[in-house]
């Protein structure tokens, strides 16, 4: 792979101690590109501006898709990316979904090696704290009319981050959007693509407006269901059941929402993936059943939720404070990730 690194690192102007998510980035980045029908050789760069033509098709009509994992500096220093082969996969997923070239899980692991390895330096040491990796595909022909790309670009990134909420781990608020939706069956929503993204800013802004971090979105044709959180899927714990809404093509499928599954199951704690509906989250609070609620996602690992409105009503969930089984979730996933407890999974891959 060619290499070509920087003369200068921009290292120093980092204060590691005070990260917040996805504000500065680290010295190199990957860039591959697509032509003539395949991937050609990756390579390593300066982290800088690129050169495209206004013209370019994924700026007019959205053929691009992402994603984003993490690398955690471990207690015996070695360097952890979680779950790079669920990443891939998902990351193949949501290139069929948008007519895009799937990348091999040998080109993109190579990539991502030789990338943090370079950068290893920029992996936070903080606990709490990660290297978040964001790999994404964009379409390169430039021409106007709506058809599939011939060209393409992969390029990965990363940057040093802290906590994606202001909250922390403290619990979140979430609204219900009142007339909009995110996605509905047959379109985007399970794809990770940057549309998905675009159609919920204008809810997030209103929301935050109103005062609330998030907007808990509902299914796109009963604005019954309860679904996820744009940035995290969500969890309920009623009674002795986890709840979680099911993979049915809407929502994103969560590799942090899995390990979650996996770890409940270790646990013995029954998982039910199934349709919750806004209503029963409310009865069971109200009644005392609903005894935790939260998020999970790469950036958000574990976020409790507090409080949610709908409908001019509002429910406070476990006196607004972080749960057991939430702070049992968070620790153990982050324990594992950081090389504090062991990878009964296998879901370590160490540099
Ligand atoms: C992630 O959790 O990695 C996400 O992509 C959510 C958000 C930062 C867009």
């Amino acid at each position: 792979m060619e290499i070509i690194k920087t003369r200068q690192s921009r290292i120093d102007q980092v204060d590691f101690e005070n990260l917040g998510f996805g504000e500065v980035f680290s010295d190199h980045m990957v860039i591959m590109d697509y032509r003539d029908g395949e991937w050609g050789e990756a390579r390593i760069v300066p982290y800088g501006t690129i050169e495209v033509f206004p013209a370019m098709c994924s700026f007019h009509y959205g053929q691009m898709i992402f994603e984003g994992l993490k690398a955690f500096y471990t207690r015996t220093e070695a360097i952890n990316i979680f779950r790079p082969q669920k990443y891939h996969e998902r990351m193949n997923r949501s290139c069929r979904r948008l007519c895009i070239p799937e990348v091999s899980y040998d080109l993109f692991i190579n990539a991502l090696r030789e990338l943090v390895t370079l950068d290893k330096e920029w992996v936070p040491k903080k606990k709490g704290y990660s290297l978040y990796i964001r790999p994404f595909i964009f379409a390169t022909d430039s021409f106007l009319g709506v058809k599939v790309s011939e060209t393409y670009r992969f390029m990965i990134i990363t940057s040093p981050v802290g906590a994606y909420y202001k909250e922390g781990i403290n619990p979140v608020k979430l609204i219900t959007p009142g007339e909009y939706i995110r996605a509905a069956k047959g379109g985007l929503g399970a794809a990770k693509t940057p549309a998905n993204y675009a159609a919920t800013l204008l809810p997030a802004e209103e929301a935050k407006k109103k005062g609330f971090t998030q907007v808990l979105w509902l299914d796109g044709i009963k604005r019954k269901y309860v679904e996820e959180v744009g940035t995290m899927n969500l969890f309920f714990f009623i009674g002795d059941k986890l709840i979680t809404p099911p993979l049915e093509g809407t929502i994103l499928p969560g590799v942090t929402r899995d390990s979650v599954i996996h770890l409940a199951k270790e646990w013995k704690i029954k998982v039910l993936e199934r349709r919750i509906s806004i209503d029963e989250v409310f009865k069971t609070a109200k009644d005392g059943r609903l005894k935790e609620a939260f998020g999970s996602g790469t950036a958000a690992v574990i976020s409790p939720v507090g409080e949610i409105y709908h409908n001019k009503k509002r429910v406070i969930i476990n006196k607004r404070k972080i749960g057991p089984l939430s702070q049992r979730l968070y620790d153990e996933i982050t324990g594992i990730q950081y090389g504090e407890r062991p990878d009964r999974f296998g879901w370590c891959y160490l540099i």
